[in-house]
């Protein structure tokens, strides 16, 4: 009799969020069987709690090469080109399927798409459904089309712990519940790392489990210096710490107040400038917050922030949100291809567990949701390609070590939080949770200050490493290379 615990699929994805669902929904819809492990309950993946929306180049002043154009101003000289142009020219399709796929965006009175702009974006180019609750809605719909399709099965409560390796590929996963999958391919889209970071817009399971995953099974990691700070996350209101505010609100009108009541920051320059700022303006005055006004902005597009914030005790239409800087989205991850495939054969990586080098030293708003949804289409179409997994190999185990701790966490906001110095990076080389060593490690080797690895003691960016990224290696080696 064959062992319950022991699941055959095409298919191993790790991660129920936007980019898992969306992977195996495209793996199903090409005849494929998949084995879909979600460590949490849906309401608890990042992309539920995203708030923005999809940016795609679909208005009708726009065109994929101004999206290009933007992306690679905010990524500050870092973003790879070829990521970006992928990202810009497939964006819209991704749009219109998942339209397909019973996905409601808003739209005016005569159907079109409504467009909205956040920082750094040149023109109105973000798609979004129920204002601010483009997240949950996505996540809920292919939640409900995943549940449904048979050739997918949900491994809920499960945590992929465990990488099983023969042939010097990735041939599956372990879940600590006993629960093993063997696949063509494996893929990670387990999100990313904020919660590492103390004060954070994210919820507490990103923790980067799929990067350190990756890499303790032999895969590359890059980028981990380049942790985006989100400006408006709320501070000070009992219950609300570290909800976020979405960028969109200050792209109808909403302004940055300083303590006199003075704009101090063009509200919708990219999020590097705005977050860094804010955290100046509050290290010279010691206040803890800067004030959000939103009290021009028309309240009915963002039923679930104007009404979160009322059950604070906050009334957006007469009174300021105390925001400040936080933890938000990890740029960069484990080092992929543009066919989300990792250095370790087998073994792909989608979303912001991934790096594909798309968001240089600073993401573009909202370009987060649409590189789940491009690269998820391309990491299921490649993974399918794999040979199918070999029979009778005993696979090596290679198993998710360290636990992270409040002190992990205080000393990545301290040491390496919105200003950062060597002998603070130091310290974070004794941390005893292996990630935040690796983050240490990248923001060490990086001696300049580039989008949102500002160093205090290197306050300047160096051209030289323009397109230049920093790659940590199995052994624990840190280099650079430059990505085109
Ligand atoms: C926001 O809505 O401000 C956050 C969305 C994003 O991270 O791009």
């Amino acid at each position: 009799m064959a062992d319950a615990s022991q699941i055959e699929a095409e298919l191993a994805v790790v991660g129920a969020g936007a980019a898992g669902l969306y992977v195996a929904l495209c793996a199903a819809a090409a005849g494929a069987s998949v084995a879909l492990v979600s460590a949490t309950t849906l309401a608890q993946t990042a992309s539920y709690w995203a708030q923005g929306g999809l940016a795609a180049a679909i208005g009708p002043d726009d065109n994929a090469e101004l999206h290009e154009l933007d992306t690679e101003r905010a990524g500050r000289g870092l973003v790879r080109p070829s990521a970006a142009a992928v990202l810009c020219a497939e964006a819209p399709e991704r749009v219109h399927d998942l339209e397909r796929l019973g996905v409601n965006f808003d739209t005016d009175r005569a159907g079109t798409l409504s467009l909205s702009l956040e920082g750094g974006h040149s023109l109105r180019r973000v798609v979004h459904s129920g204002g601010s609750a483009t997240g949950r809605r996505v996540v809920r719909q292919l939640s409900a089309l995943a549940a449904q399709e048979p050739l997918i099965e949900v491994l809920e409560h499960a945590r992929a712990d465990t990488l099983l390796l023969a042939d010097g590929r990735c041939i599956g996963l372990a879940c600590g519940d006993g629960r093993a999958v063997r696949a063509r391919a494996v893929v990670v889209c387990a999100g990313g790392a904020a919660a590492l970071w103390a004060r954070t817009t994210n919820p507490p399971g990103s923790l980067g489990s799929g990067m350190a995953l990756a890499y303790h099974a032999g895969a590359q990691l890059a980028d981990l210096e380049f942790l985006q700070f989100h400006p408006t996350a709320v501070i000070g209101v009992a219950g609300r710490e570290g909800y976020l505010v979405t960028e969109a609100i200050r792209g109808e009108g909403a302004r940055l107040l300083d303590a006199d009541g003075e704009r101090f920051v063009d509200e919708l320059a990219p999020r590097d400038e705005v977050s860094a700022a804010i955290h100046d303006l509050l290290e010279r005055t010691g206040a803890k917050a800067v004030s959000l006004d939103m009290r021009e902005v028309d309240p009915t597009l963002f039923p679930n922030v104007v009404d979160t914030l009322a059950e604070a005790g906050i009334d957006v239409t007469t009174q300021l949100i105390p925001v400040a800087p936080a933890a938000h989205f990890m740029m960069g991850g484990i080092t992929t291809d543009l066919h989300a495939r990792s250095r370790l054969a087998g073994l792909y990586a989608v979303g912001e567990s991934a790096c594909t080098g798309l968001h240089g030293a600073n993401r573009l708003a909202s370009n987060s949701l649409s590189e789940c949804f491009v690269f998820g289409a391309r990491a299921a179409r490649a993974a399918l390609e794999e040979p199918a997994a070999a029979r009778g190999l005993t696979p090596n185990c290679v198993e998710l070590v360290g636990e992270v701790t409040q002190a992990t966490r205080t000393a990545l906001w301290e040491h390496a939080g919105l200003r950062r110095t060597r002998d603070g990076l130091e310290l974070l080389l004794e941390d005893p949770y292996p990630l935040a060593r690796l983050i240490g490690a990248c923001a060490l080797a990086r001696e300049e200050s580039r989008g949102a690895h500002l160093r205090d003691d290197h306050p300047r960016t160096d051209t030289e490493l323009d397109a230049t990224h920093t790659i940590v290696s199995p052994d624990g080696a840190v280099s650079f290379e430059r990505w085109e």
